[in-house]
């Protein structure tokens, strides 16, 4: 199979990221234009990578005959603009997240990519990790067993260009930045196929002179009873933390992807400056991280929403994942302000209805229902009973 000629919208930091992505490692995709408000800019990246054309015009370079595909990088506000003019070229599209700044907005768009029923894939990075997807595979194979909590946290100084900070062109601040990754790999460890239904959130502007917040907490509760907590700071000194949790009735996962990967460097002098995204110092100890794309999930996302536009099939992470996500933003939004459990509103649910949450009853004897075993320090094992008809706790010792 030939490899497909990309239109890139974006020179900025995920502009870079996907080219190098795409253009390591002998791959076959490859950025045939490159779209930038700066003539100099889209000159210059054109030449960093080796891009046979560049544009400063974005309808000509998502026009360009030569291209099938068009990834979008650029800033929050011009995701609907940009997926429009694709979808009306009949390209295939490939977003960056968060899709869009409201679900309204995300809902627009998903309207406009189906009804030109164009290949539409999100670009969510994070969940897309080589251990977040090792970690989901152990999941679904039952390894946890029932979900019934997940954390997800992400965190560092602050982004790095100012349209991140305007509200009304980024839609948000730190939810809508980060609480997006957080949110999905939630959905990915509960089952997408489960209802969000309610949300409780805590976001407030403790650091920055922003309108925005830029520090939250938030729990997003899922029909099984399952919760799935997000923690984002922009101002969370010391590099980009990055860490997910989960837990079930059978097992637990921790998961460490950037400030502990397990490659820690010491230097009284420095080097060439970059360290890793967001690192704050170049000297002392650092922590390098030994392929940032492929840390971050970038190589194996690629792959996927290539492999599915060729097989013609949905990727992993689709549109319509993107919605959701900003419809559980919404709603974390609107409980920040009533400090209130506020409902998740999706006026298009894909996933099961039939889903309820409660206590899997495990069965101990005829008359008891167990709530755990323990081996006691000096060797003896325990048990903790329930009376199925009095509701009576006990203990039972043995050995
Ligand atoms: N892990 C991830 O998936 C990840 C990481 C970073 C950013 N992003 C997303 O990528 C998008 C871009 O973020 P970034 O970090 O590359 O930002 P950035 O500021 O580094 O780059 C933005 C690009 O858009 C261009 N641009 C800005 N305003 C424009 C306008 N009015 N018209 C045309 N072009 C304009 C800039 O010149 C630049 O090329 C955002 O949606 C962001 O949320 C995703």
């Amino acid at each position: 199979m030939k490899g497909h000629k990309i239109t890139m919208l974006g020179t900025g930091l995920i502009g870079n990221f996907y080219t190098m992505t795409l253009h390591s490692q002998r791959g076959k995709d490859r950025v045939q234009t490159i779209y930038s408000r700066s003539e100099e800019r889209a000159k210059k990246f054109a030449s960093d990578w080796g891009i046979p054309k560049w544009e400063t015009d974005m309808e000509k370079a998502v026009n360009d005959p030569e291209t099938s595909v068009v990834i979008i990088g650029l800033p929050n506000n011009l995701h609907k603009e940009a997926i429009t003019l694709a979808a009306k070229a009949g390209k295939a599209i490939l977003c960056t997240k968060p899709l869009a700044r409201s679900a309204r907005e995300a809902k627009e768009i998903l309207d406009i990519v189906e009804k030109a029923a164009v290949f539409a894939g999100y670009l969510e990075d994070l969940v897309y990790t080589p251990k977040t997807l090792k970690a989901i595979k152990s999941v679904q194979n039952g390894a946890l067993g029932k979900v019934t909590w997940t954390r997800s946290r992400e965190a560092h100084p602050g982004p790095h260009s100012d349209w991140f900070w305007n509200s009304e062109v980024s839609g948000g601040g730190a939810i809508v930045d980060m609480g997006c990754h957080c949110i999905e790999i939630g959905r990915n460890f509960i089952g997408k196929d489960i209802l969000p239904v309610e949300v409780m959130c805590w976001a407030d502007t403790l650091v920055k002179p922003i309108n925005a917040e830029d520090n939250a907490v938030g729990l997003v509760k899922y029909a099984t009873g399952a919760v799935s907590q997000f923690e984002v700071s922009w101002s969370y000194r010391g590099g980009m933390d990055l860490r997910d949790e989960v837990a079930g009735v059978e097992g637990t996962i921790r998961l460490d992807h950037f400030l502990r990967t397990g490659f820690e460097l010491f230097t009284a002098v420095g080097e060439d400056g970059y360290v890793a995204e967001k690192a704050e110092s170049e000297t002392g100890w650092l922590f390098p991280v030994g392929d940032e794309a492929h840390a971050l999930g970038y190589n194996h996302m690629f792959t996927d929403m290539f492999d599915a536009i060729d097989k013609g099939t949905a990727p992993m992470e689709t549109f319509y994942d993107g919605y959701v996500v900003n419809a559980i933003m919404d709603a974390c939004y609107k409980s920040a302000k009533t400090k209130k459990w506020e409902p998740v509103e999706l006026e298009d649910w894909r996933g099961r209805t039939d889903v309820t949450s409660g206590i899997d009853m495990v069965e101990y004897d005829a008359d008891h229902y167990l709530i755990k075993t323990e081996k006691l320090p000096d060797g003896r094992d325990k048990v903790i009973l329930k009376n199925k008809n009095t509701g009576e706790i006990s203990q039972k010792v043995t050995g």
